[in-house]
């Protein structure tokens, strides 16, 4: 559809894209002089260690001061900075800018006091409480390195974490809360910390009324207590490059990628887009319906939004069941909400269950400009009825947790183009994307291909990856020298309209979460009984993807069918987490390989989807893709006639 009352200037947008590739330094200098300074650079773009690059450098600046005390000095100490939604404990409330500052100086006090330096480490495994805001924050603050945990891992993700981040404190709580009841944290702490060969010093343990923790005596204080009589600690001044962040994401094995976000480059990164992509500037309200252990949660629950002097919702629930689906639209109405982001498996779900609106009766949504959707693909069904039913622009745009905010999107601060139903639209300036073949030859128009990036990368994208430089390469630039390799495939249509079609690699997304398919695999094969597991992701009307598991037993087992899924489910959720929702698996005889070996997962993936597929001149034995096809449909994916 073309965007009603904006003027399309996509001529504008193209100027602004071109003149970020042609002349970087100025852009993103220019750009810089949204946050503040404590000491100017030496070089925008240093690129004298190319293929690493380093923006702002010899520049000093701290992301908490720019994010809380900056808007504070300004006057705006009495706005709020977040809005606590919480439906799950019908509590709301909101935290000012001073209120912000006196809790994040106090707990950055306390962190200080136990001999938390800058450069340590800090893990932070949350609910969606504002204490979890305060955290980040408080780390930023005293340049402290801070690494969120998804509260939806299970104790080995989290230990497995551990173990690489080495954090000298974990931030935790006693418990979240979900739709089907409190979920416990503090024991599924507890089991990380002793499964992990890593030693932690001290923990700091928020209690929620709804559950009291247990502490050990010597490593857990209790949070309230532990920064009662701390002292106030001011920002701490901090290298454009040092390290504010390491989030963990899936790769394609179990070992999940720690990507590194520095403090300057990521300021300057998001405080551009709230403007110019989200339409965002100081005193309005912006809500992205997300969880802090995910990128979008660290870069506009948290940084974006305070960066740039606006409030910010957190929310604590679901988009349906709690209590319905009209949850969103009133929680925007009444907090004045201007821009909202939320991912597309939410709209589904919204959709599913009000299919006609019927919860959007008589919600004032005048504040409402845009719709942001991000995490995984958009179809378009769920674009066209969100645009129907809120009546406003619903913008698709493409990113991941390695370039920490949007790659292609459309500009709703700046210049709107037209939507496409499928695409997240344009390239954002600085990003030069490039649609290639096997060879890194450019592909036509309308055909698909790798999608890469051009280096160097803008500002706010990852650096490294967390002490493993030749991970970093390996995974992201030696595939085609001089780009970095996104890992998803699509296309361009005539007019530079990006489309992402798939992943080129083992990594699946399901309801927004990115999870590998590799760890999944290596779960199962920890049973007794599995000699050997593939692990697939199938389209999912809700989740967009879920994980469907095919595993050859051991010779000799005899175990029932029925009693042998429930225990594979159960070790999945153990091992990996809920968000893993695993429900999906069946013994096979033999499972379809190369002669090589390589397991045919993407054949597999075609038939449980009823996708063309061709069976590989290397097939092992054509007959196994029998077996998976009757297999696949019996557990109802695969159409025996296709
Ligand atoms: N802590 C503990 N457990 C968590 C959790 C958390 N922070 N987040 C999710 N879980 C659990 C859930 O309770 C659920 O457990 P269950 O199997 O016992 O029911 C499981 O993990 C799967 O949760 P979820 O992915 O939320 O699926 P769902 O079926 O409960 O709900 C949707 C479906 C579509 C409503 C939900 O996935 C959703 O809101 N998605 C939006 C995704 C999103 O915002 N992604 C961020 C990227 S932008
Ligand atoms: P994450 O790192 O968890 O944010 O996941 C990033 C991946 O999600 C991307 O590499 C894509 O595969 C997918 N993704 C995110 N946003 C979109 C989008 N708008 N369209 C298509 N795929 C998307």
């Amino acid at each position: 559809m073309m965007l009603t009352g904006v003027c399309i200037v996509k001529h504008k947008n193209t100027q602004l894209h071109a003149s970020s590739i042609s002349e970087p330094q100025q852009f993103w200098s220019q750009a810089a002089t949204a946050v503040d300074w404590l000491s100017p650079w030496d070089k925008v773009l240093d690129d004298s260690e190319a293929p690493f690059y380093h923006w702002f450098k010899g520049a000093k600046i701290n992301s908490c001061y720019n994010a809380v005390d900056r808007h504070v000095e300004a006057g705006r100490g009495q706005q709020i900075a977040i809005q606590y939604v919480s439906p799950v404990t019908d509590t709301e409330y909101g935290i000012s800018y001073a209120e912000l500052q006196a809790q994040v100086s106090r707990l950055a006090g306390y962190m200080d006091s136990i001999g938390v330096k800058k450069g340590d480490r800090v893990v932070i495994y949350m609910p969606m409480v504002p204490e979890t805001a305060y955290a980040m924050l408080a780390c930023a603050r005293i340049g402290a390195i801070h690494s969120v945990v998804f509260g939806g891992f299970a104790a080995n993700e989290l230990a497995t974490r551990i173990n690489d981040a080495k954090p000298k404190l974990i931030l935790s709580a006693s418990c979240g809360i979900e739709p089907s009841g409190v979920v416990a944290y503090k024991p599924l702490l507890d089991n990380a910390l002793e499964q992990a060969s890593h030693r932690v010093e001290h923990c700091l343990i928020l209690n929620r009324s709804q559950l009291e923790a247990s502490l050990q005596v010597g490593r857990d204080v209790d949070w309230q207590t532990g920064v009662a009589t701390a002292p106030n600690m001011d920002c701490v001044p901090l290298e454009a490059t040092d390290p504010l962040y390491i989030l963990y994401t899936s790769g394609t094995t179990g070992q999940p990628k720690g990507v590194v976000r520095d403090n300057g480059g990521h300021s300057v990164a998001l405080a551009w887009s709230m403007k110019h992509i989200y339409d965002i500037e100081a005193g309005d309200s912006f809500w992205a319906a997300s969880d802090v252990g995910w990128v979008v949660g660290h870069s506009y629950i948290v940084y974006g939004p305070l960066l740039v002097g606006a409030t910010t919702l957190m929310y604590e629930g679901k988009p349906i069941g709690t209590p319905d689906p009209g949850a969103f639209w009133r929680t925007i109405a009444k907090y004045n909400v201007k821009s909202f982001f939320t991912a597309p498996t939410a709209i589904r779900a919204i959709k599913r269950d009000d299919p006609d609106g019927q919860y959007l009766k008589g919600v004032d949504l005048s504040c409402l400009k845009n719709v942001f959707l991000a995490g995984e693909r958009c179809d378009p069904d769920t674009l066209h009825w969100a645009e129907q039913k809120l009546n406003k622009p619903v913008i698709d745009h493409w990113w991941q947790t390695e370039t920490g905010w949007p790659v292609a999107a459309n500009l709703m601060g700046y210049a709107p183009v037209e939507v496409k139903a499928g695409s997240p639209a344009l390239a954002v300036p600085g990003y030069q994307i490039e649609v290639v073949d096997v060879m890194g030859e450019q592909v036509a128009a309308n055909e698909s291909g790798n999608v890469v990036i051009k280096l160097p990368l803008p500002p706010g994208t990852l650096t490294t990856l967390w002490q493993n430089e030749q991970r970093y390469v390996d995974s992201y630039l030696s595939m085609y020298p001089g780009y970095y390799l996104t890992g998803d495939a699509g296309y361009k249509d005539d007019d530079g309209y990006l489309y992402i079609m798939s992943r080129i690699d083992d990594i699946i997304n399901v309801a927004g979460h990115r999870l590998s398919t590799g760890r999944f695999e290596e779960v199962l094969c920890q049973h007794d009984a599995v000699a050997e597991a593939a692990v697939i992701g199938v389209e999912d009307e809700l989740k967009g993807q879920v994980p469907l598991g095919l595993v050859v037993l051991k010779k000799g087992v005899t175990l029932d069918e029925q009693e042998l899924n429930k225990q594979l489910m159960g070790l999945v959720r153990k091992e990996i987490g809920p968000v893993a929702a695993f429900r999906l698996v069946s013994a096979v005889q033999k499972l379809p390989k190369t002669r090589s070996g390589k397991i045919l997962r993407g054949t597999m993936r075609n038939i449980a989807d009823n996708k063309k597929y061709n069976v590989p001149a290397t097939i092992e034995d054509p007959a196994t893709l029998d077996i998976v096809r009757n297999t696949l449909t019996r557990m109802g994916y695969a159409d025996a006639h296709v």
